[in-house]
Formats: structure tokens, C-alpha cells, sequence
């Protein structure tokens, strides 16, 4: 099959989709910060409903606040659902592209297909879920994860976000976690179909149009809490503190060095680092950094941390610094379905773009996805790898690419009721 449709066409209709979404929480400088359940999220969140009920999708949410908009099949299996989307949410201060093209892509391809084709014979849902980053509370995947049963109201209430918000009272001001609204899960998706920008240098490299992800990476997050003794910046010598900011350097360092032992890919990043009292004429007695750390392998990322602490605890214990370290993030690595990706590399080849299979680095809904039906994640090439920054870009014809590719997909799994597996030669992992 094949939509007649110009990729500036559907370029042009995936960017407007986009700059809708981007208006919603856009910082001075061209950034957006859109998290879970404030005022730009709520916006956006109603403003792509209406979006999707314009477009004639049936909208619903459940008690979280994942939003499906919905293309009811006409054939006999049509109580079956084959998702596409991706998250709401972006990082502080992030890209326009992050999660917002995932479901931007979606609903610009139901609509194309729905123009072309009428109502397919399987279901299609457009899903924009609430929560995937982690950047207001210390939790991430809290919308897919909801939908997969691996998140649950008792996990996030007692949460706070760094106003001391309580989670329950920021998802009830916004109108969620009603006992009238429905309790997530979805055992009617098929599929689940998540296009992404890559995030990374990869593609763009190689010249390469489409990436299809074979396996998204295992990813251990911890907040490292060191105490020592606040004390007079000008009176305490040096050799008689307990600088709780000075052993959060050395530990810093400390991963860093670790990491590059380890070699690609491993990767561990301190992102955030509080210090308490945050004065310049105090010896800081206490501070709060993270730890985010990620590879492929799993056995590997659990002897990587288990090192990290036991270096941890040797610099904390020199330094006569107590130390409370907790993991709020372990996610394993998870292979995604190699029936869909071997359907998307066919889609792709049919589209006439090139592609690759790639590792993911960065985490998605698509992983937690996998646990509820065959997932698929497709990357697009970001420009200079850039993301999770106000510079992340991709070029609109590439934006365009993967939504043909998506078109595509669409197409044989809900109209012509095409199973993945036929495309599965056991090539991915
Ligand atoms: C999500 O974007 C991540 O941090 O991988
Ligand atoms: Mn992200
Ligand atoms: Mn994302």
C-alpha cells in the first residue's frame, strides 16, 4: 500500500501538530517544561484532546490521565487496538520534539489514513501518556508503567516534587485520580507503536533516515544524601571539616572515572546536586545528588553499582560523612518485539528510506509497553545528537519520514489485519 502523499505535506502537518503542543509550557529561550500535572501540562493535555476530537477520535483518559483518542475498527476484530504514541511530559526546560512527536506523528498518520481509507477493521488509539521523564517527582514511566500494571497509586502518593507538593494533592488539582475515572490497563492493544527522535549523534552520522531499536537499556537511578557538619566557612580549617559538598565532588569524579573504566557503553551521569544550606560562607553539612546510570546488559549495570557504592562508602567514610543512598529507578533492560521491528524495517525499505537497528540509550514507554503487547520503538535522526535541551531539532523532512513509516505500519496491522510475526526471521535479540 501506499498513501500518495508529499513529504512536505505530512512534514507540514506533523510540525503544526508539534508547535500546538510546544506552545504549552515554552520557556524564553525556545525550551519547554511541561510536567506532570502543572498548569502547561494540563493546557496541553486539553488541547490535544480537542485536537483529537476534531480530528473525530473518541477521546477518553483514565485515572492518571493518559489521554487515548480512538479510530474504531469496522471489521470483526475491531474490539482489538493497535496503539501508536508516546509521552506529555517533557524534562525542565527541554525539546518541542521529545514525546510530543510521538504523538504528533500518531495523529497526523490516522488522519491521513482515515482520509484515504475510512475506518480500518482493527481499532487505532492515539495514546499521549501522562508521565515518562522523572522530572517533577523522584518516579518515571508513570504513565505507560500505569497502563502495564508496574505503577500503582501507593508507589507515587507519598511522593513530593521539590516544592514539597504531595503527589496525590498535584494529581488531584488536576483533576486525576478520581475513583469515578478508570483504573489503567489496557488488555485490548495489540500493538504498541512508539516513534521517538533518536536523542543521539547515531543516524544523522550515518546518513540513515530511520532507526529501529532492538533493545532499550537497563537504567539504575539513586539519590546519594551525604551529611556532614555545617559549620563558618572562615574559621573551620581545612583539616578539621566534614564538607559534605566537597565529598559529593570526589564521588562525582569518582562515577565518572568508573564509568570510563567500564567503557562504552556504559554510561553514568550525576544530573542534580543540592547543597544544603547553599551558601557561599557556610561549609555545606549536607547535599543530594543523583545518579543515573545505564547499559545494555543487565548483569553488568547491577556489578557497575554495586562497585559504585562500595567506592561511595569508602569516600564517605574518609571523609567522616554519614551517607544514605536510594535507588528509585531500576528498570531492566528490555528487547523489543522482533516481529514489529522486522515489519518496520520492511515498511521502511518500502518507504525507500534507509535504516538501521540500533540500541536505545534513553528510556520510553515502549518498554514498559512490552509488557502488555508487541512493542515497537523507530527513531529519526536528531541534529548534532542533541536532546533534553531547548536545541533539539530534526529536520521536517525527516520528521515526515517516520510518520510514513508509521502510515505504513498502521496500514497492515489494522486494515489489512497483518500479524507482526510473519516478519519476524529472528535476527533481533
Ligand atoms: C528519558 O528520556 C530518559 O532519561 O531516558
Ligand atoms: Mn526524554
Ligand atoms: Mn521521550
Amino acid at each position: 500500500m501506499k498513501v500518495a502523499m508529499e513529504n512536505k505535506h505530512l512534514a507540514d502537518k506533523v510540525s503544526l501538530l508539534l508547535d500546538e503542543l510546544a506552545a504549552y509550557g515554552a520557556e524564553p529561550g525556545g525550551g519547554v517544561t511541561r510536567l506532570l500535572y502543572d498548569q502547561a501540562w494540563r493546557e496541553a493535555r486539553l488541547a490535544l484532546a480537542e485536537r483529537m476530537a476534531r480530528l473525530g477520535l473518541e477521546v477518553s483518559v483514565d485515572r492518571t490521565g493518559n489521554t487515548f483518542g480512538r479510530l474504531t475498527g469496522t471489521g470483526p476484530n475491531a474490539e482489538d487496538v493497535i496503539a501508536i504514541g508516546s509521552h506529555l511530559d517533557t524534562v525542565r526546560n527541554g525539546g518541542r520534539f521529545d514525546g510530543a512527536y510521538g504523538i504528533s506523528a500518531g495523529l497526523a498518520a490516522v488522519d491521513v489514513l482515515y482520509r484515504a481509507y475510512g475506518p480500518p477493521k482493527k481499532s487505532i488509539e492515539v495514546a499521549a501518556f501522562c508521565e515518562e521523564e522523572g522530572s517533577r517527582f523522584p518516579l518515571v514511566y508513570w504513565g505507560s508503567g500505569s497502563v502495564a500494571g508496574a505503577r500503582v497509586l501507593s508507589d507515587a502518593a507519598a511522593l513530593e516534587d521539590p516544592d514539597g507538593i504531595l503527589f496525590t494533592d498535584a494529581m488531584r488539582e488536576a483533576g486525576f485520580g478520581r475513583d469515578d475515572q478508570p483504573v489503567p490497563g489496557r488488555p485490548d492493544w495489540i500493538a504498541f507503536l512508539e516513534l521517538h527522535i533518536e536523542q543521539g549523534p547515531v543516524l544523522e552520522a550515518l546518513g540513515v533516515s530511520v532507526g529501529i531499536a532492538e533493545a532499550i537499556v537497563g537504567q539504575k537511578r539513586y539519590a546519594i544524601r551525604l551529611i556532614g557538619e555545617s559549620n563558618h566557612a572562615g574559621t573551620t580549617p581545612m583539616g578539621m571539616r566534614r564538607d559534605a559538598m566537597a565529598g559529593a565532588a570526589a564521588m562525582v569524579l569518582a562515577l565518572e572515572k568508573l564509568a570510563l573504566r567500564y567503557g562504552p557503553p556504559m554510561v553514568a551521569t550525576a544530573g542534580r546536586l543540592e547543597a544544603y544550606p547553599n551558601t557561599p560562607n557556610v561549609v555545606p553539612g549536607e547535599v543530594v545528588f543523583t545518579a543515573d546510570i545505564r547499559h545494555p546488559n543487565g548483569g553488568v549495570l547491577e556489578r557497575f553499582c554495586r562497585e559504585m557504592e562500595a567506592v561511595f562508602g569508602r569516600i564517605a567514610g574518609g571523609r567522616g560523612l554519614g551517607m544514605a543512598v536510594s535507588l528509585w529507578v531500576d528498570a531492566d533492560p528490555v528487547p523489543m518485539d522482533p516481529g514489529l521491528a522486522g515489519m518496520a524495517e520492511a515498511a521502511a525499505a518500502e518507504e525507500g528510506l534507509a535504516c538501521i537497528r540500533m540500541p536505545s540509550g534513553a528510556g520510553h514507554d515502549a518498554q514498559m509497553l512490552q509488557a502488555v503487547c508487541p512493542s515497537l520503538l523507530v527513531f529519526v535522526p536528531s541534529r548534532s545528537g542533541i536532546s533534553h535541551s531547548p536545541l533539539e531539532y530534526t529536520e521536517p523532512a525527516h520528521l515526515a519520514d517516520g510518520v510514513r513509516v508509521m502510515i505504513n505500519l498502521l496500514y497492515k496491522l489494522a486494515y489489512e489485519e497483518r500479524t507482526p510475526w510473519e516478519w519476524d526471521d529472528g535476527t533481533t535479540i
